[in-house]
């Protein structure tokens, strides 16, 4: 695996990414306007996911510019994700990052850096000042599910195929995805979708709610550009505040979260009419 520096916050890392490093990580970073675009770009291998892609969603994430409020997360191809590249699991490894086996060796402290490092590409994702949306066709697995799942929100085409096969493969889902697979569908629903590694479709994935919508793989573009019309209407310093609330309220008491509500709006209602007054 590799050994990028973890990144600060969004505005803190100027580090740029170019994009012919994208390409030959196999990504591709757009912004327009207040909406940026990230797409895996290995359709050849399913988009399957290095190290390096995990470094370079988190340096992105830490130089998105500070006009960004939707991030599309979405993967070119018949699939969103196959997940960690397979290569990880031979004892060859992915030229210049290691392998499984070359990580079992490390001691504790490298082995915690190195997840922390893979765990960086995920986390920004979940920033109050951006909504995040997965795009999800076809496969999307393990990393590539756990990828998904780090979005606020999945628009999914009827042919999605969310498999969590970490556990099959003798390894825990460590990409920041249990917490929001648990908050999404529930404790038994995530301990079932995980410990069987099956696969759950369009369908079900709507009816338990790990996807918002479904739509025709022909319409997902247009879904996902709509949902971001929707989301950009709303007043940005409002959407941030609102979103910081939602995040907060499972792990805040009645009390608390009135009290939060309470600070956010006097934060709002000074912005919006003190400036008039
Ligand atoms: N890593 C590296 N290469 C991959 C991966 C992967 N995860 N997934 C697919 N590929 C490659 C295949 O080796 C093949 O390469 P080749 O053309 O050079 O032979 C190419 O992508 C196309 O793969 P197919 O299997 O032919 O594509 P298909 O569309 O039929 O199937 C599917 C797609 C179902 C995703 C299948 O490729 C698959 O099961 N991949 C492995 C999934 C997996 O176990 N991922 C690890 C999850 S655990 C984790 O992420 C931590």
């Amino acid at each position: 695996m590799g050994d990028a520096k973890a990144p600060q916050q969004r505005g803190g890392y100027a580090e740029e990414v170019s994009a012919e490093e994208l390409a030959e990580i196999g990504l591709r970073y757009e912004v327009d306007g207040e909406i940026a675009t990230v797409t895996l770009n290995r359709p050849d291998k399913r988009n399957a996911q290095t190290s390096a892609t995990w470094s370079a969603l988190a340096r992105i994430g830490a130089g998105l510019p500070e006009q960004v409020r939707v991030v599309v997360v979405k993967g070119e191809g018949p699939s969103f994700s196959a997940g960690i590249d397979l290569r990880m699991f031979t004892k060859e490894g992915v030229p210049g990052q290691g392998s499984f086996g070359s990580a079992g060796r490390q001691d504790d402290s490298s082995l915690k850096r190195l997840v922390d490092q893979a765990q960086q590409g995920f986390l920004w994702l979940r920033r109050p000042e951006i909504v995040s949306i997965a795009a999800v066709q076809g496969h999307a697995i393990g990393a590539g599910f756990q990828l998904a799942l780090s979005c606020d929100l999945r628009i999914v085409a009827d042919d999605v195929k969310f498999c969590m096969k970490e556990p099959a493969l003798g390894l825990v889902p460590d990409l920041t995805g249990t917490k929001p697979l648990v908050e999404l569908v529930g404790l038994a629903k995530a301990i079932d979708i995980c410990l069987t590694a099956r696969i759950v479709e369009a369908d079900e994935a709507f009816r338990i709610g790990l996807a918002e919508h479904v739509v025709a793989g022909g319409d997902l573009d247009k879904a996902v550009a709509d949902k971001a019309a929707q989301l950009l209407s709303a007043n940005r310093d409002a959407a941030a505040a609102t979103k910081r609330l939602l995040q907060g309220a499972s792990a805040r008491t009645l009390e608390e979260q009135r009290a939060a509500e309470g600070a956010e709006q006097a934060e709002r209602l000074r912005a919006l009419f003190n400036a008039q007054s």
